[in-house]
């Protein structure tokens, strides 16, 4: 193919695609009908990893407590966390202000305009970069987030599982391919490379993946580039792309303590900075071997709860929790309470567990419990 007809063909791509978003893609979402970098920033922070109709809620949430770049990184992370709690992935919480922090350092507090810049922020990569600046500034950048890798492999016909660098490799350039071709006199924000349709071309990618080229059961009566698209047109759709690899996801477990006390609540327990729900307040998962030999002592202070299977990227974790209540612990109780205190655990009250980070299954767990339910035995007293 000569390189016009190569860019013909792209044009064609882009124009069907920029048709469609018009007619029949996604409309009204909250982060739309904006060029607020910040705004836009956080939302395709929120939707990486996680469904529109989950991140709506948060999303609106969030802005309501940080509306602007400032205010994210005048705040304690704990509170952002909080705000956070239950989307998951929390180490895009902690990059978020992180990079907040690092446009009010470096950039005079304006989010910055130029792709590089904008790469160069904590948590953001090349595809989410390209997002940014296609949204904000108009500016023509790939992307290739999950959704998209699978609409170019199988329109092009690129075998093998995108995790693989060399299908990588070839899916990016495919995305580069295709932009919408750049026309002189075509800039609409006097940004060098802009060009008028990028962000519904972008939009478009993104809700064709999210909605009729679906991973199973395509629907490619209702795509606007299925009549050129190589998985369709073979017969492939459920071949391309390949999907990863079969590997065993490793299992663990862990226990945790919930200790509950009448005045004081439940006892929480800082995680550290980094792994999993990095520094979420949690569960502790070990306890002073004194208090510990003091609890399983008394076996009425002592219920193994039903546990909790949550499935994490690389791993499935089963969560096993005890529950203490403290009162019914043998000999001397607020001693043993009091001891069950180190740096970086606190005891919160039920009541104010709303405003404190917490993984999900914790949250569930903690709400269950308060609720009476998990088989905890209704003569719990404190608990209500
Ligand atoms: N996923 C990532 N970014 C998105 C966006 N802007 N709209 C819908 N889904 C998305």
């Amino acid at each position: 193919m000569t390189t016009a007809d190569r860019t013909e063909q792209a044009g064609s791509f882009a124009a069907r695609l920029v048709e469609w978003q018009r007619r029949a893609g996604r409309s009204g979402l909250p982060w739309q009908g904006t060029r607020d970098p910040y705004r836009i920033w956080l939302s395709e922070i929120m939707l990486q990893q996680t469904q529109v109709s989950t991140v709506i809620p948060y999303y609106l949430r969030f802005l309501d407590r940080f509306p602007g770049v400032d205010a994210l990184a005048a705040a304690p992370l704990d509170d952002v966390l909080a705000a956070w709690s239950g989307l998951g992935y929390y180490s895009r919480a902690r990059c978020l202000h992180r990079a907040a922090l690092q446009v009010i350092e470096q950039h005079d507090g304006r989010f910055p305009d130029e792709f590089d810049a904008v790469l160069a922020l904590p948590g953001i990569g090349r595809s989410t970069a390209g997002a940014i600046c296609a949204f904000a500034f108009g500016q023509r950048h790939p992307i290739l987030d999950g959704n998209v890798k699978r609409v170019l492999a199988r329109h092009s016909g690129i075998e093998g599982w995108p995790g693989e660098p060399s299908v990588l490799a070839a899916l990016w350039a495919e995305s580069a391919a295709r932009l919408p071709p750049a026309v002189a006199g075509d800039v609409a924000s006097g940004v060098a490379g802009a060009h008028r349709d990028i962000g519904t071309y972008t939009q478009a990618l993104m809700d064709l993946g999210a909605g009729p080229c679906a991973r199973s059961r395509p629907r490619c009566g209702e795509c606007p580039v299925s009549v050129d698209c190589a998985a369709h047109v073979s017969g492939r759709t459920d071949a391309i792309p390949a999907p990863r690899p079969k590997r065993e996801i490793p299992r663990r477990a862990s226990v945790v303590w919930l200790l509950v006390d009448r005045q004081q609540g439940v006892l929480l327990e800082r995680r550290p900075p980094s792994g999993i729900w990095g520094g979420l307040w949690s569960l502790p998962e070990s306890i002073d071997a004194q208090v510990e030999a003091r609890i399983r002592a008394s076996d009425a202070a002592l219920q193994a709860l039903a546990p909790i299977e949550h499935a994490f990227t690389h791993f499935r974790l089963r969560i096993e929790p005890m529950l203490v209540r403290m009162h019914l612990v043998g000999g001397q109780g607020p001693a043993v309470t009091a001891q069950a205190e180190e740096p970086g655990r606190r005891w919160v009250a039920f009541e104010q567990l709303e405003a404190v980070a917490l993984p999900a299954p914790v949250r569930t767990l903690l709400e269950a419990l308060r609720a009476g339910g998990r088989g905890v035995q209704p003569e719990l007293p404190g608990l209500r």
